[in-house]
């Protein structure tokens, strides 16, 4: 038994992973792009607070300060030595440059000490794959929602390494918008978090808020006009001398957002015919847009998939899972890898 399990654990592959593509510095241990033996993430959201945001010369900074101590508590958690590892997967773009650079070259240098394979991750298809994480047997073709604080996308996933975007935000970001209201309501960063708490004492039903679509046959969104239409609503209620109905106005915007983002989701997934919707991203973590594509999908045969909340927001286990499957392909960078802020998908 013990040989065994001793000849299976030979055969894992196990990669170790990092992510520094905004504000997390993060480095874990998964095991077939499906088990994760360790997740660290140290969040910096503390050090921007005051600054109401991500400042990029700040977070580069404490990456440097952080990379170090949180891969050795990685290595350490996941039980493994340097030389157990088979390859090492890193997000390399889209993101902040400075802080992508930091990642990028802890894992360039781990992977040319220890001469094990460099995987060059899209930190996009590290949020789909925080799904493989959660539930072990799905497998694509599936339409997947990534919505985070710089992407509103839809995909098309039609292998785990091949992606198709079918809808994009033509301005801001879902995740961008929930956190400018936040910021125009007085909440604290981060705002999309803070934004759902204050809306569950709130009315939904208070504000009408516009919502966009188009009619042009695709799932694009647009998020500036309701965004826009909130500053001014709270700026005309602040002029009037009157206290702001703080969660009236965040559960009034988060049922209009959540609406839009599940509608087009939905429909996407229907015009695919694959039977599968899932969630990434940061906004992913939001309860009333789970509730929306759990509902929406009940009436259209299809089945929801949501990662766990701790693996919504930014992480190093969801770029092992996405690592794993380009390594299975053979498909590894070369030690000039470079990051790339504004890398597209597909
Ligand atoms: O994926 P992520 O960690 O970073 C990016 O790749 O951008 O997403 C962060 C974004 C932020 O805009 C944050 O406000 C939003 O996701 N977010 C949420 C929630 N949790 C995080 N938005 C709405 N509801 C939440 N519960
Ligand atoms: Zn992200």
């Amino acid at each position: 038994m013990k040989e065994q399990a001793k000849e299976q654990a030979k055969e894992q592959i196990k990669i170790l992973a990092i992510e520094t593509s905004c504000d997390e510095t993060s480095a874990a241990v998964v095991s077939n792009g499906r088990y994760i033996l360790s997740n660290i993430v140290a969040s910096q959201a503390e050090l921007h607070v005051r600054y109401g945001g991500v400042v990029p010369e700040i977070a580069s900074r404490k990456h440097v300060e952080l990379f170090l101590p949180v891969i050795e508590k990685a290595l350490d958690d996941a039980g493994q030595k340097p030389e157990d590892i088979s390859a090492i997967g890193v997000a390399h773009g889209p993101g902040l440059a400075g802080a992508l650079l930091v990642g990028l070259m802890a894992a360039k240098t781990i992977a040319y000490v220890l001469g094990k394979p460099l995987i060059g991750v899209h930190h996009i298809e590290g949020h789909i794959a925080a799904n493989y994480l959660k539930f072990p047997d799905l497998e694509p073709p599936f339409v997947c929602l990534v919505a985070s604080g710089g992407h509103s996308h839809i995909v098309h996933v039609r292998d785990f390494t091949e992606f198709q975007v079918i809808g994009r935000t033509r301005d801001d970001a879902a995740g961008e918008a929930f956190d400018k209201v936040a910021r125009v309501l007085g909440l604290p960063y981060p705002g999309g978090p803070n934004l759902e708490k204050a809306a569950v004492s709130g009315n939904r039903a208070a504000f009408k808020l516009p919502v966009t679509y188009f009619n042009d046959g695709s799932f694009d969104f647009s998020f500036s006009g309701i965004k826009t239409s909130v500053v001014n609503l709270v700026n005309s209620i602040r002029q009037k001398g009157a206290e702001v109905p703080v969660s009236d106005i965040a559960a009034s915007f988060q049922e209009a957002v959540t609406g839009m983002l599940a509608t087009n989701a939905i429909k996407a997934a229907n015009k695919s015919n694959c039977g599968k919707i899932v969630l990434a991203g940061g906004v992913a973590a939001n309860k009333a847009l789970r509730e929306k594509i759990t509902n929406m999908s009940k009436n259209e045969q299809l089945t929801p998939y949501f990662p766990d909340i701790s693996l919504c927001t930014d992480n190093a286990a969801m770029i092992g899972s996405a690592a794993y499957f380009h390594l299975l392909k053979g498909d590894v960078s070369s030690l000039d890898l470079n990051a790339e802020p504004s890398l597209k998908l597909g």
